[in-house]
């Protein structure tokens, strides 16, 4: 009897590791969601739960985070983009809309600006195209160092401070302790590879004039780990990208707002159905 490869944590042999995913919902073109770091494909439940009557949606736990297995390479955004057409592969899926929430969108700006064939849309949340500076890069390092002397902990609670608004410790506190666990679920080597990982990258800014997609923009107003501005350049630079601000949100707008970041997920996707059922078909 074949294997369902549709439902919740579900799990597939891809690029030489075991990712866990979770595939639910029917839609002509699926919609693949790519978590930040460190956290995992547990950060897009309240979006896959609004969408799933009307849309595929496919999220992801990026190699070595949630319950995909690590592989033996080095953790890069190459690698992980590399991971995500496989995946595709596998599913048979020749054309998706990708989404991203920061790394996750430093992942999608790298595989659509590779492989542009095989998206229809894209979603860039709290995200930018730049690569480290050098201050970025040495305060990862310092981070890195601290992490192997001391462990986690305060890796977590000085990503927390900065990821999300001061009322939210209090009007989502929720929210900020499931972050906060998914943080501390990684192991030690987990976070330090994928900080190596986030300085290592290459700006995708150069990229951005050739993609010819609908894209949906959406950043957080008060997100201070990849400001408003960086989503304006992106807005500027993509030729067919709408951009949403969302107030009372930082760096995590999916969680802090999600009623409001789904109803912008939803008339994108509305706004554009055509072209991305055009696009489908063409491609057969
Ligand atoms: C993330 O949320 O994915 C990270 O904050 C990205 C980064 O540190 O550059």
């Amino acid at each position: 009897m074949e294997r369902s490869t549709k439902g919740f944590s579900k799990t597939i042999k891809v690029n030489n590791i075991t990712m866990s995913y979770d595939d639910v919902g029917e839609g002509k073109v699926p919609i693949i969601f790519l978590h930040g770091f460190p956290f995992d494909k547990s950060m897009w439940k309240n979006q896959v739960n609004y969408l799933k009557l009307a849309y595929r949606l496919i999220s992801v736990d990026l190699r070595s985070f949630g319950k995909s297995s690590a592989g033996h390479k080095k953790l890069n955004i190459d690698l992980f983009s590399d991971d995500v057409i496989q995946l595709m592969d596998v599913l048979e899926i020749d054309k998706a809309i990708l989404c991203g929430l920061s790394m996750g969108g430093y992942i999608a700006l790298n595989t659509i600006s590779r492989y542009p064939e095989r998206f229809a849309g894209l979603i860039l949340c709290d995200t930018n195209c730049i690569a480290d500076s050098k201050k970025m890069k040495e305060h990862r390092y310092k981070t890195i160092y601290q992490i192997e002397a001391e462990g986690i902990n305060d890796f977590a609670e000085e990503f927390i401070e900065n990821a999300f608004r001061r009322d939210s410790f209090v009007l989502k506190r929720e929210v900020v302790k499931k972050i906060e666990a998914t943080i501390l679920s990684n192991t030690k080597q987990v976070i330090t590879e994928g900080l190596k990982a986030l300085s290592k990258r290459r700006e995708t800014c150069s990229a951005l004039s050739s993609i010819k997609v609908p894209t949906l923009i959406i950043c957080g107003r008060n997100d201070k780990i990849t400001p408003v501005q960086q989503s304006e350049f992106l807005h500027r630079h993509i030729k067919n990208s709408e951009l949403k601000i969302i107030e009372r949100a930082a760096h995590l707008s999916n969680l802090e707002q999600p009623d409001v970041f789904n109803e912008h997920l939803l008339d994108f996707l509305m706004s554009h159905s055509e072209e991305f059922d055009k696009k489908k078909k063409n491609s057969k």
